[in-house]
């Protein structure tokens, strides 16, 4: 492989020289391939056309999917170089549902999906020309609307590391046999429950979305960078626990239509739902948490995993509600001075001291266990350990413009249906805690990584 060496210089707003780290690209694409080669490692040869989350796409998709995207976006799209296999090319990156468009009659779990040969040949293929593009391609191209500072190749590498979280959540659905555990892990059950308190958060101003020319890369709904007010609150010092949920549940909570929007109460009811996902009653009574690798005894100091529907009505059984996306960016990254840093904890960059992310463990810790990764205001698990849900709706900023390279990333769920979470879980990519970062989800999606905590007025 080929390192050139008269790569362009660029310089940012600030005025410093950056120049294109090919080798940072290099090692971030292989990390991610390798990291995804494990995850599918991970599942049992006979679910490869199952599908764990009804709503997605069976796991044959998602390893096609993922260096198809690169491909398309990279070397086809940016640097305009011919396809592989535009059969291919177009199942993995447009997802079209071969259950749905063909052979009605066929009713094997493989129905129109190709076999894992074909797969990984086409894979390999890809990942060639892709990491050929990264070491010695023209993807840093000044106004260029997909290689402007290398934005084509930022995309599919936060793409890849934002897939593999959704593989684990669908994991996670699995049953257990169908899954290898890792030797030597096991859930960290132990743990006291923290000790709950409010924190005064006092008025402020808080920064959403980032200003481009500042961050490496960053995705369209993360611009443009604007300030808001924030009114006092009091938040939460910890998230809410399953100890915490486990009351909502003996008082009768999924049973009152008071506590839940109208929908969500439909949601509930249809579905006779009793408890949160992650879940199950135990045969000789008692909860059990459905981890990745163990049937556990619900670890009650761990935060409780549920949709943002189950957070809203918790939330209004104790007269509280969810932050807004401006206060948890007021609470994580704002400070008494009227500064804000990179990190809740500061400008350090993440390591394992501060959180539960970048894939430290399978399953969550116990709440308030990572006390160095605090917030300036003393409040825990901010980043990772879950998301965190907020009540805000995901909507453009001001001034929204869809990425060229991925335009429908965020355009296509600006329809009021999705709310904002913030923060990061155990599956998060380090690469991906910076302040503006957004994550979003319908209010009634259960599998994902998501925990919550209440404000109320100060
Ligand atoms: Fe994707």
């Amino acid at each position: 492989m080929r390192i050139r060496h008269n790569d362009k210089v660029s310089l940012t707003a600030s005025g410093t020289a950056s120049r294109l780290d090919r080798q940072q690209l290099l090692s971030w694409y292989r990390r991610n391939r390798a990291r995804s080669a494990a995850l599918f490692d991970l599942v049992s040869e006979r679910s490869y056309y199952s599908r764990p989350i009804s709503l997605r796409h069976p796991i044959v998709f998602y390893e096609g999917h993922l260096p198809a995207f690169s491909f398309n976006t990279l070397v086809k799209r940016g640097l305009g170089k011919p396809g592989i296999d535009s059969a291919l090319e177009q199942l993995f990156a447009r997802g079209i549902d071969p259950h749905e468009s063909q052979a009605a009659a066929d009713t094997s779990l493989r129905a129109g999906w190709p076999s894992r040969e074909t797969v990984r040949q086409f894979a390999a293929e890809a990942d060639r020309q892709v990491i050929d593009a990264l070491a010695d391609g023209d993807i840093e191209q000044p106004n260029h609307p997909l290689l402007d500072r290398a934005e084509a190749a930022f995309c599919i590498l936060e793409h890849e590391a934002m897939h593999q979280e959704t593989l684990l959540y669908m994991w996670q659905q699995l049953p257990l046999e169908d899954k290898t555990r890792p030797a030597d892990y096991r859930p960290l059950t132990t743990g006291s429950t923290p000790l709950q308190t409010w924190i005064d958060v006092p008025a402020g101003v808080a920064t959403l979305g980032v200003n481009p020319e500042h961050e490496r890369f960053s995705w369209d709904n993360e611009r443009p960078q604007h300030r808001v007010d924030v009114a006092a609150f009091q938040v939460q010092q910890h998230n809410i626990t399953n100890a915490d949920f486990l009351e909502f549940i003996g008082a009768g909570g999924y049973r009152d239509p008071q506590w839940w929007r109208p929908s969500d109460w439909s949601w509930i009811r249809d579905n006779s739902l009793t408890h949160p996902q992650f879940w199950h009653r135990h045969d000789r009574g008692g909860w059990m948490w459905r981890g990745m690798f163990d049937e556990v005894e619900l670890p009650m100091a761990w935060p409780v995993y549920v949709s943002q529907a189950e957070a809203v009505a918790y939330a209004n059984w104790r007269g509280w509600r969810l932050m807004t996306e401006a206060e948890f960016q007021r609470a994580a990254y704002g400070d008494p001075n009227g500064h804000e840093r990179r990190h809740p904890w500061g400008d350090d960059a993440p390591v394992s001291a501060h959180g539960v992310f970048d894939f430290a463990s399978w399953d969550p810790h116990p709440a308030g266990s990572h006390a160095r990764g605090a917030s300036a205001w003393g409040i825990h698990d901010l980043v990772g350990n879950g998301w965190e849900w907020t009540g805000s709706v995901f909507a453009p900023f001001p001034g929204f413009a869809a990425l060229p390279s991925y335009p429908e990333y965020s355009a296509d769920f600006f329809d009021g249906e999705h709310v904002v979470m913030k923060g990061g879980s155990s599956a998060t990519a380090r690469e991906l805690l910076r302040p503006s970062f957004r994550n979003w989800f319908r209010p009634r999606y259960p599998y994902v990584y998501a925990a919550f905590r209440c404000v109320r007025p100060s």
